[in-house]
């Protein structure tokens, strides 16, 4: 039996083409076992609130972990905690994160709770899993293309803050040049689905940039 957690936090929702090609490979069995149960935290139906004073100050404290404070976090982190493996579906917004997911991200990366400051940096104390991370972005980036104009802050910054806590097996799936109409979108969908037959969702990959 396998546990999913799937983050994802397209202004499209449900609709957003990563968030269905995620939806997509959730329904593969040969990819999660015969019993999959998922947690879906869907960052655009339900925003998390922006970091208050309370909860900065209450983590950059000696604060204990039931302190009212971190509830959230803890919801948030306790997804984290119960599920083997993660999917998260991510645009691409201004060669990043979105806001949405960022504020995801400062709930769950906690000091002495989801990673330990030691000598030699940041250490991770949430169990490793494959990871698939969806990108998708309207233009292009990496890769040979002589339009891919634009850097790629997002994979480095997704792999460095998963890392943080523990997460290190990540395979990145990249959707790209979805305004470029509905033959590139579909070029884009098949080329990811194609990938996905023929090396699977989980084959940890660098920050190469698939492209269709
Ligand atoms: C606020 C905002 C910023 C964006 N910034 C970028 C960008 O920097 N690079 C890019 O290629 N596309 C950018 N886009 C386009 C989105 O990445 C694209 O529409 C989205 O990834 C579509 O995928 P989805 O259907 O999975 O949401 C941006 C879109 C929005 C709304």
């Amino acid at each position: 039996m396998t546990r999913t957690l799937f983050v994802h936090c397209s202004p499209h929702g449900v609709a957003a083409h990563g968030c269905q090609l995620a939806r997509e490979l959730l329904g593969h069995t040969r990819w999660f076992g015969k019993t999959n149960t998922v947690i879906e935290r869907d960052l655009t139906a339900v925003p998390l609130p922006p970091i208050d004073s309370q909860y900065a100050s209450a983590l950059t404290g000696n604060t204990a972990v039931d302190d009212a404070r971190f509830v959230l976090s803890e919801r948030l982190i306790g997804e984290l905690e119960a599920s083997d493996r993660l999917i998260i579906a991510l645009p691409i917004h201004n060669f990043t994160v979105p806001a949405a997911f960022k504020l995801w991200v400062d709930y769950v990366v906690r000091i002495h709770r989801s990673f330990a400051a030691t000598a030699n940096g940041k250490v991770g104390l949430l169990a490793n899993r494959p990871t698939a991370i969806f990108v998708s972005s309207g233009g292009f980036h990496g890769g040979e293309r002589e339009y891919s104009h634009q850097p790629d802050f997002l994979s480095p910054y997704v792999r460095q803050v998963l890392a943080t806590i523990g997460i290190e097996d990540i395979a990145f799936h990249y959707l790209q040049g979805l305004t470029y109409g509905e033959a590139a979108v579909s070029k884009a969908l098949n080329s990811v689905r194609e990938r996905l037959t023929t090396v699977g969702p989980w084959a940890v990959s660098d920050d190469t940039h698939q492209l269709p």
